[in-house]
């Protein structure tokens, strides 16, 4: 059986803590939600729902783009998230709904949500669903929009060849694992991406909903930033029966073979879509 602690999700006020953390330390989920909030085009937007919000660094790009009369919903499953963001991002335009994204078309009204943003969670979801649901809460033109991990999309940005110094923390970290623990990734890890953009482009067919672009963008940071983010239990690695404590020992030492400046770059499959004018 895993350990106690390794099975720790995003309902989890230690994760939720560790993730608020992050945001407000390093600019990485301030920097996609901010671009996604410019491509949704809320110039003119009255209701916006932020898809997966989180503790709500995406809500709070929303606002700062959407006009004074907007109203803003911010809808993930985990409440100990949510916890944070009401306690700490606190405006009358925005109201924090608990529940699964793929019923997102349960909490706003049918044809009015002038566009849907969904910041580093999209791949997290049951897609068919959440892209049904999210057609049917769209006004007709009204934007979804959505990024990608690289590694889920299946993308490099050419600054992540060209950035790199050294190898990845990611490598050392399993380097470290396979050395003092005698670790061997699973499988799975090699297996190919989980949602390319033909995926994508098809299940958006099927829920009738158009791709108006796409774009394979880069975030640059520091491996200072990397180990923040993997010091967040959610993303802590290596994947297996190991307990937080010993990922953090494992991170620490893979760590000590970098420079807190090395350059890193995460790559994302940006991807604009809209629902069409003219559909019923
Ligand atoms: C990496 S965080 C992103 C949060 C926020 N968009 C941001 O940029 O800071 C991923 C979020 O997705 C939420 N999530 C994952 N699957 C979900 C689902 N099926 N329905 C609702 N929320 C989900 C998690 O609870 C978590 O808060």
């Amino acid at each position: 059986m895993a350990p106690q602690d390794a099975v720790l999700g995003w309902d989890e006020d230690t994760t939720a803590e560790a993730y608020a953390a992050f945001t407000h330390d390093f600019p990485m989920y301030g920097d996609t939600s901010r671009d996604l909030a410019h491509r949704a085009h809320l110039t003119d937007s009255r209701l916006v729902v932020d898809l997966c919000g989180g503790t709500g660094a995406t809500a709070k790009a929303i606002l700062a783009l959407a006009p004074p009369g907007a109203h803003v919903i911010s809808l993930d499953n985990a409440a100990a998230m949510q916890r944070i963001g009401r306690r700490t991002l606190t405006d009358p335009r925005l109201s924090w709904v608990t529940a699964p994204a793929e019923h997102v078309d349960h909490h706003a009204p049918a044809g009015q949500v002038d566009a849907v943003v969904c910041n580093s969670a999209i791949w997290k979801t049951d897609i068919a669903a959440v892209f049904a649901a999210a057609r049917r809460v769209l006004r007709p033109g009204g934007r979804f929009v959505f990024n990608i991990g690289g590694g889920f999309a299946g993308v490099t940005h050419p600054d992540e060849q060209t950035g790199r110094t050294g190898p990845s923390l990611n490598t050392l970290i399993h380097q470290v694992a396979a050395r003092d623990h005698g670790y061997t990734p699973p499988a799975a890890d090699s297996k190919s991406p989980k949602l390319p953009l033909a995926s994508v482009t098809e299940h958006l067919a099927a829920a009738g909903l158009d791709l108006v672009d796409t774009e394979v963008t880069a975030q640059h940071s520091t491996m200072a930033e990397k180990r923040a983010w993997l010091s967040i239990p959610v993303f802590a690695r290596p994947a297996g029966d190991f307990t937080h404590a010993q990922r953090m020992e494992i991170l620490k030492k893979a760590y000590a073979q970098t420079s807190p400046d090395a350059a890193t770059v995460t790559s994302w499959l940006v991807t604009v879509t809209q629902r069409a004018s003219r559909q019923p």
